[in-house]
């Protein structure tokens, strides 16, 4: 089953509009190529607005990195999917471990959130992972994660992020025979709670201080099929070789 493939750059509280000449570059180098993967890049809610609409007509979609799942209300700071749809993004992060970490986010919260994106006809970009004490007990805490999901999903809708936190920004990766397995284990979680076929076919992205280094290698796994990028997202030459590393 032939999966969508995905490179995710994630900027987090980073970047502005003078970060212009770091999507200016990606633009250019896929203007140049074929890709078989989708470049997605989720700014802050600040310029997401600003880049959507500049680079509407290329081949960079734009995410944001959360959603509110309400429409509208007294939510004093938060941003609703719908909101995020009407400026013409096509994707949302949801449940990353920094928002699970600092902003508390539960499963049933996670949960809404996913719901108001797809009613929005976002994609979603479901993080998961564990944190480094929680590493025997692993499986266990992806199945609860993934609880998170609705009773139904649709492949080309959810996007699953492997993002083991303990990777997250601090240059380490587990092994590679260990993503893959995860992976596989993941597929088979979602198989059981869905059917094989969603199993098969959903995209599941590994996320973690992947690197212009390292990149090839992780990328090239059997049931990786793309990565969400933090740190090197915003250096447009390391996104840029990442992408590279995939066709
Ligand atoms: P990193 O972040 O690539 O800087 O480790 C990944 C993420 O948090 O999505």
């Amino acid at each position: 089953m032939k999966r969508n493939k995905y490179i995710i750059g994630n900027w987090k509280m980073n970047g502005d509009k003078s970060s212009i000449k770091v999507v200016n570059t990606i633009n250019k180098s896929l203007q140049r190529k074929r890709y078989n993967s989708k470049i997605v890049i989720c700014p802050p809610f600040t310029v997401l607005d600003f880049y959507s609409r500049s680079l509407k007509r290329s081949k960079i979609s734009f995410g944001s990195q959360d959603c509110h799942h309400e429409e509208s209300g007294a939510y004093t700071g938060c941003v609703s999917s719908k909101m995020i749809k009407d400026i013409g993004a096509k994707y949302s992060i949801i449940g990353h471990s920094e928002r699970r970490q600092y902003q508390n986010e539960s499963i049933s919260e996670i949960s809404n959130k996913i719901i108001s994106a797809l009613k929005e006809n976002l994609k979603v970009i479901f993080c998961i992972g564990e944190q480094d004490s929680e590493i025997k007990v692993r499986t266990k805490i992806l199945r609860k994660q993934i609880n998170s999901l609705p009773a139904k999903i649709d492949t080309n809708k959810i996007i699953l992020a492997y993002e083991p936190v303990w990777a997250i920004g601090t240059g380490k990766t587990p092994s590679l025979g260990d993503i893959n397995s995860i992976h596989q284990n993941i597929r088979k979680i979602i198989s059981k709670k869905f059917n094989p076929k969603i199993g098969k076919g959903i995209s599941i992205l590994y996320g973690g201080s992947v690197n212009p280094k390292n990149a090839s290698d992780i990328l090239n796994l059997d049931n990786v099929d793309g990565a969400l990028v933090g740190g090197a997202s915003l250096k447009a030459r390391d996104f840029c070789k990442i992408i590279d590393s995939y066709n």
